[in-house]
């Protein structure tokens, strides 16, 4: 495998696996439909902390969970020491031998730069008939959120800032998959209302973990007001007796490479 700039995101690796272990938690159900099997080999890619690759693992296949991100492969290696991981650009990566299966949860969305270039490594480091299994957001993933944020950004006086996700609707990514040589044989799109569990402070805390970089440009004074303000515009939609929920969206296929 050749390993290129790691691109995928800015994560705290340390946050994402405690505060938001609902991200592998969530994950369960993709590796049933990756039904990986014993001596398979499997490439999970956009592995962040490894839980899903341990999953994996543990079904016998051998696995390798590349990441964009230092932090998450660290903490990977270090919680899986006996499984292989490593920094890999999802726009970029190559492999010495095919992969039966690639495997990708709540990753995807975060190759927003150029798609079809994912599916294109995706594709050559499969076998003929290989599988591609994977969940990513889907159009009006975070609508609410975003939708907060927006508002309070102009409100502030701010640019609406430029998103690092790709939220495809079913039909769009259908369409790249089936262009970039794959078969789709299941293709699934629903709402997954999340709780956001350990975010006490809401959707200010959920900008923080998932979207640090829209407060780059921010001027350090406005921070915290506007992050307030954001809370404001985003409880009616998303603040229950319980607490937070994030309005998420999935997009969830199998395809097989042709
Ligand atoms: C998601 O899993 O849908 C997601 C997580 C963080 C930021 C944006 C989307």
């Amino acid at each position: 495998m050749r390993y290129e700039t790691p691109s995928l995101t800015r994560w705290n690796a340390r946050a994402y696996d405690s505060s938001f272990g609902y991200v592998s938690a969530h994950g369960a159900p993709l590796v049933e439909l990756l039904d990986p099997r014993p001596g398979e080999r499997v490439l999970d890619l956009g592995c962040g902390t490894g839980v899903l690759t341990a999953d994996i693992a543990r079904r016998g296949a051998h696995v390798l969970g590349i990441d964009g991100s230092h932090s998450m492969i660290e903490q990977a290696i270090a919680h899986h020491p006996g499984l292989d991981f490593t920094v890999g650009d999802g726009y970029d990566f190559t492999v010495a031998q095919p992969y039966d299966a690639v495997f990708s949860n709540a990753a995807l969305h975060w190759m927003s730069r150029d798609p079809d270039a994912v599916i294109g490594c995706v594709r050559e480091a499969l076998r003929p008939g290989g599988r591609f299994v994977a969940e990513m957001g889907g159009a009006g993933n975070c609508a609410a959120l975003t939708a907060a944020v927006f508002t309070a950004w102009r409100e502030y006086g701010l640019r609406e800032p430029e998103l690092p996700w790709y939220f495809p609707s079913p039909a769009e990514y259908a369409l790249r998959l089936e262009k970039g040589g794959f078969t789709v044989r299941l293709l699934e799109y629903f709402d997954r209302p999340t709780p956001l569990d350990e975010c006490p402070n809401g959707a200010a805390d959920w900008v923080r973990m998932f979207a640090g970089s829209l407060l780059d440009r921010v001027p350090p004074a406005a921070v915290e007001p506007l992050l307030r303000r954001v809370n404001e515009l985003a409880a009616p939609a998303l603040r229950r007796e319980t607490g937070w929920m994030a309005d998420y969206v999935r997009l969830r296929f199998a395809a097989e490479r042709r």
